[in-house]
C-alpha cells in the first residue's frame, strides 16, 4: 500500500472511532511496534541516502500527523465524556425540594411551657428534681410519716431491692428539695412527672404530670393564694373562667382546698370530663402545713406560705377538649398533629 493511502485509512478509522480504547487500538495498530510503517522502515536498508532521506522524512511526517490526529481525538471523546456525564448529573435547583414532616411540641410540654409563662410573669422561677426519689422527700418531711393512712392515697411504686426509693408519686417532693436550700422569700414553680400504681382508664394513667407551686414569705395569706390561682386560671383558660375551692385535706398544708375550674367544654352543662357537674378539677393546694416549714429549717412563726400541685393533664384536656388521657401516652402523630398550630 501506498504511504499516502496507509495515511488515508488511518485517519478514516481515527474518525470512526468512539471510545478510548478502541482509539488505543486504531493508535496501536498503526503506530505500534508491528505497524505497516515499520515495513517502510526496515525496506530503508535497500535504498541509496538520497531515498532513504526522503522516505524517512515523509514516514515521520505521517507518524507525526497521525500522533497529533490521535492526540485530538482523545481530548474530543473526553469532552464528550464529560459533556455526558454533566447532563447526567444536572441538578435543576428550580424544581420544589422534598418536603420533611416536622415533629410538633407534645402538647403535654406545650401546656408545660404554658404554665410557666403564666408564673414567671408573677415572678416565679422553675426549678426541677428526679423522679426517682427518697421516702424522705417524697412523703416524710412532707408530714407523712410511714403508717401515716395519707401514703394510701397515692399508690406508690417501689423499687424492689431498695424499700425506701420510690418513682415519686407528685411533685411536691421539689418543695422540700428547695426549701432544704434556699432562704425565704421563696417563689417556685416545679414541673415534672409523676408516678402512681392506678389501673389505667380515659380518667387515670399509671405517669401524669403535676407543676408544683411554692410561695414562703412574711404574712402570706389563704387570700392571697385564692387570687394568685384565680389571676393563673383566667391566664390559661380566659376571663370568663370561674374558679371555686373546696375544702379538701393533705398532710402537709393546713387549711388544704381543692380547687375546681368552670368546664369549658360543656360551659356548665355537664360532660364526660366534668362528671356533669360543670366543674373540673385542677389542683390541690393550701397554706404550708408549720410541720413542713419546721422540717426545713424554716421559722414558721415568722414565714408562712401557700402551695398547690397543678394536674398537667386535665388541664390540657379542659383547654383543649380533648376526652381521654390515654391519647397523651399513644403518640398517634394523627392526635399529636393537631396541636401543631397551637405553639
Ligand atoms: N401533691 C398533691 C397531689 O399530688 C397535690 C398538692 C396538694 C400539692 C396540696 C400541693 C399542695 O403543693 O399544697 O395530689
Amino acid at each position: 500500500m501506498e504511504l499516502h493511502q496507509l495515511l488515508q485509512e488511518a485517519k478514516e478509522k481515527i474518525a470512526l472511532v468512539s471510545t478510548q480504547a478502541e482509539l488505543g487500538d486504531v493508535r496501536a495498530f498503526y503506530l505500534g511496534k508491528k505497524s505497516p510503517l515499520q515495513k517502510y522502515m526496515k525496506k530503508m536498508s535497500s535504498l541509496t541516502p538520497e531515498e532513504r532521506k526522503t522516505l524517512g522524512a515523509e514516514i515521520n511526517a505521517i507518524k507525526g500527523e497521525l500522533e497529533d490526529l490521535v492526540n485530538q481525538k482523545r481530548q474530543a471523546l473526553l469532552d464528550m465524556e464529560i459533556e455526558a456525564r454533566l447532563q447526567k448529573e444536572t441538578v435543576d435547583v428550580t424544581l420544589p425540594g422534598h418536603v420533611f414532616p416536622v415533629g410538633t411540641m407534645h402538647p403535654l410540654k406545650q401546656m408545660i411551657r404554658k404554665v410557666e409563662d403564666i408564673f414567671i410573669g408573677m415572678g416565679y422561677s422553675i426549678k426541677e428534681g428526679p423522679e426517682i426519689e427518697t421516702e424522705r422527700f417524697n412523703f416524710e418531711m412532707l408530714n407523712v410519716p410511714k403508717g401515716h393512712p395519707a401514703r394510701d392515697m397515692q399508690d406508690t411504686f417501689f423499687i424492689a431491692t431498695k424499700p425506701d426509693i420510690a418513682l415519686r408519686t407528685h411533685t411536691s417532693s421539689l418543695q422540700v428539695r428547695v426549701m432544704e436550700k434556699e432562704k425565704p422569700p421563696i417563689r417556685v414553680i416545679c414541673p415534672g412527672r409523676v408516678y402512681r400504681n392506678e389501673a389505667i382508664t380515659s380518667r387515670a394513667h399509671c405517669m401524669f404530670h403535676q407543676v408544683e407551686g411554692l410561695y414562703i414569705a412574711e404574712n402570706v395569706s389563704f387570700a392571697e393564694m385564692k387570687q394568685t390561682l384565680f389571676y393563673f386560671a383566667q391566664k390559661m383558660f380566659g376571663e370568663q373562667t370561674k374558679i371555686r375551692l373546696r375544702p379538701s385535706y393533705f398532710p402537709f398544708t393546713e387549711p388544704s382546698a381543692e380547687m375546681d375550674v368552670s368546664c369549658n367544654i360543656c360551659n356548665g352543662k355537664g360532660c364526660q370530663l366534668c362528671k356533669n357537674s360543670g366543674w373540673v378539677e385542677i389542683m390541690g393546694c393550701g397554706m404550708v402545713d408549720p410541720n413542713v416549714l419546721e422540717n426545713c429549717n424554716i421559722d414558721s412563726n415568722k414565714y408562712k406560705g401557700y402551695a398547690f400541685g397543678l394536674g398537667i393533664e386535665r388541664m390540657t384536656q379542659v383547654k383543649y377538649k380533648t376526652n381521654d388521657i390515654r391519647l397523651f401516652f399513644e403518640n398517634d402523630v394523627r392526635f399529636i398533629q393537631q396541636f401543631q398550630s397551637l405553639k
